[in-house]
């Protein structure tokens, strides 16, 4: 039996790919869900693998009440985007990277996971059905969340019975509105414990919420976003909400080293590889928040953040500020990134995939 309830929109049978444009402004994307034509689903019973997905019209699913995600939080997604191309061709960025790192997360919290080839396929067939969803060149993308999930009922704490690979996604601009960031540092919550035993190193759905605390009262304060401190010292950062931090210092760039507390983000892998290539020296390491404070330079890299420069940290009572701009370093990767991405700039790394 299908998770899915019948859709209004239309049919299984229905699929293929619609052409008229989306009654969208391009011009007014930012990271909100605008619902697309189609998702994709692969569900697979417990011990065994996955092996047939499906797409599907968008639209709810049904869930026991009492699924492994539901109760228990047995779940991991990941982020992707397809870029279409100033010669209308559409490209994912280095997808098989996002299939390994929800195949450690899968790992993980105890799930089978698609194999990296099923993951990378499943993405294609979505970005197909949805083709008229990708923004034209220069005004966005479409933002790809393939979920993991315990779906099948249990009531004891045990993983899942069956679990569902599902990838629904949306057109997307700019995450954060509003240019470079302010961001405050946390000092009362965590986002992660510290060290290779928990979970902060993985895209599981139990990171997220826990920071809504946070991010709400700082939002309350005029703040872009919240930075978390490592939880055994209190005294290093880790990375923001939803993407990992950089920190500039007399050229030198440093950002913290992926420990198991901290997100291995694709973004920041490909700017630390941009980065050395055109002669930086950069350092995977601790970083208390004072020299952070005392940088000439502190900037964010994630797949929905991209990569955007921080204005202002706030730790306590202390305001430190940083030049922004276009000459700026983060300026630099984040053009050489983005023009990888959208086929402007030569992809010498195979790290983009047409669709
Ligand atoms: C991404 O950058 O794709 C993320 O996963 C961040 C998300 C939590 C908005």
């Amino acid at each position: 039996p299908s998770i899915l309830r019948d859709n209004e929109e239309g049919s299984e049978s229905d699929i293929g790919e619609k052409n008229n444009q989306p009654d969208i402004n391009w011009e007014e994307l930012g990271f909100s869900l605008i619902p697309t034509d189609y998702m994709y689903a692969m569900k697979c019973a417990k011990g065994e693998k996955f092996s047939q997905g499906t797409l599907m019209p968008y639209g709810n699913i049904e869930l026991s009440p009492s699924a492994g995600i539901l109760n228990y939080g047995q779940g991991i997604f990941e982020g992707l985007k397809a870029y279409r191309t100033e010669h209308g061709r559409i490209l994912l960025f280095r997808p098989e990277e996002n299939a390994l790192r929800m195949k450690i997360g899968a790992d993980r919290l105890c799930m089978p996971s698609p194999s990296v080839e099923q993951f990378v396929d499943a993405v294609k067939q979505t970005v197909i059905a949805n083709k008229r969803w990708v923004p034209p060149p220069g005004k966005g993308t479409l933002y790809l969340r393939p979920l993991l999930m315990g779906t099948g009922a249990a009531l004891g704490v045990a993983p899942s019975p069956e679990y569902t690979f599902l990838i629904y996604c949306s057109p997307v601009g700019n995450y954060h509105k509003g240019g470079p960031l302010n961001l405050k540092v946390e000092d009362k919550f965590y986002r992660s414990i510290s060290g290779s035993g928990g979970t902060g190193g993985i895209k599981s759905v139990t990171n997220y919420a826990p920071v809504y605390t946070s991010t709400t009262e700082a939002k309350a304060n005029g703040f872009s976003d919240v930075l978390f401190l490592d939880s055994a010292t209190g005294k290093n950062i880790e990375e923001a909400t939803a993407c990992n931090i950089f920190v500039v210092k007399e050229n030198a760039i440093f950002t913290p080293a992926i420990d198991g507390a901290i997100l291995p983000g694709i973004t920041r892998k490909t700017i630390i590889d941009i980065a050395i290539d055109l002669g930086y020296k950069v350092m995977e390491r601790s970083i208390s928040v004072e020299e952070m404070m005392n940088a000439d330079e502190v900037f964010c890299t994630g797949t929905a953040v991209v990569v955007t420069s921080v204005a202002s940290v706030t730790y306590k009572e202390t305001r430190a500020e940083y030049k922004t701009g276009p000459e700026m370093l983060s300026e630099k990767l984040r053009g050489i990134l983005v023009g990888i991405q959208t086929g402007c700039l030569e992809d010498k790394k195979s790290w983009t995939v047409q669709v």
